[in-house]
C-alpha cells in the first residue's frame, strides 16, 4: 500500500470524544516504551508524526491519525508503567479498556511486545482480556534489531508455545524494527487485506 497522506487529527482522554466512527480503524497498544509510536512513524514514513521518547510514559492520550483520507491509525498510551501514581494508572487503564471495548470501527488492535523478552504476564493477561471480549488483534514483536536471529527465533517460539497453552490457534504474528525499517511491508499488506475484505463486504 502507498501512504499518500497521514496527518494528526485529535487527541482524547475519552473514547466518546474520538472522531465519528465512520472509517475503518487500526490501533497500537502494548507496554509503555515497547515502540508503538515509533512503529506508527515507520509505517507512515514520517519521523515525528507520533511523539516518541526514550522514557516510558510518553503517550498518555488516544491519538487519531487520518491516513490516505480513508482510515484511522490510533496511537494509544502504554500499559504497565509502574512509575505513575495508582490513580493515573487506573485512569489510563480505563481509557484503554473503554477504547478497546467501545470503538465500533476498530478492525484490528496490534499488540506490541518486545522481541527481547520472555512472555510477560501483563501482556498475556491483556491478550486474554481481548479474547474474552472478542476484540480482533495481531501480535507484533518489536525492536528485533536488538537481538540476534537465534534469540529472536527462540523468543518467538517460546511465545507461540505459551500462547498455545491457552489459545486454540495463534493470532497473526509480525516482527518489526522501527530503526531498521523492518516489518513495514508485512504490516501494511495485512492492513490492506483487511480494508479490501471490508469494502467487498460493503458491496455484497
Ligand atoms: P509510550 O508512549 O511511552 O507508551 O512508548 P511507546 O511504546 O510509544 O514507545 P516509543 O515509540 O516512544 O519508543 C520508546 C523507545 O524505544 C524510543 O527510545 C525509541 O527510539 C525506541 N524504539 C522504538 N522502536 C524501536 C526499534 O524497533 N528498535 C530500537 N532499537 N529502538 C526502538
Ligand atoms: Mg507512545
Amino acid at each position: 500500500m502507498e501512504i499518500s497522506s497521514a496527518s494528526f487529527v485529535i487527541s482524547n482522554t475519552n473514547v466518546e470524544n474520538c472522531p465519528k466512527a465512520d472509517l475503518p480503524e487500526f490501533a497500537f497498544i502494548g507496554r509503555s516504551n515497547v515502540g508503538k509510536s515509533s512503529l506508527i512513524n515507520m509505517l507512515m514514513h514520517q519521523k515525528n508524526l507520533a511523539k516518541t521518547s526514550s522514557k516510558p510514559g510518553k503517550t498518555l492520550l488516544i491519538n487519531h491519525f487520518l491516513v490516505n483520507n480513508a482510515w484511522y491509525l490510533v496511537d494509544l498510551p502504554g500499559y504497565g508503567y509502574a512509575k505513575v501514581s495508582l490513580k493515573q494508572r487506573e485512569k489510563l487503564h480505563r481509557m484503554i479498556s473503554d477504547y478497546v471495548l467501545k470503538r465500533s470501527n476498530l478492525q484490528c488492535l496490534f499488540v506490541l511486545v518486545d522481541a527481547r523478552h520472555q512472555p510477560q504476564d501483563i501482556d498475556l493477561e491483556f491478550l486474554e482480556f481481548l479474547g474474552e471480549n472478542q476484540v480482533p488483534f495481531a501480535l507484533v514483536f518489536t525492536k528485533t534489531d536488538k537481538c540476534n536471529k537465534t534469540e529472536l527465533n527462540l523468543n518467538i517460539e517460546n511465545y507461540r508455545k505459551r500462547l498455545l497453552e491457552s489459545w486454540e490457534s495463534l493470532p497473526p504474528l509480525f516482527m518489526s524494527s522501527a530503526g531498521k525499517k523492518q516489518g513495514r511491508t508485512e504490516l501494511l499488506d495485512y492492513l490492506t487485506q483487511i480494508l479490501k475484505d471490508l469494502s467487498s463486504q460493503v458491496l455484497e
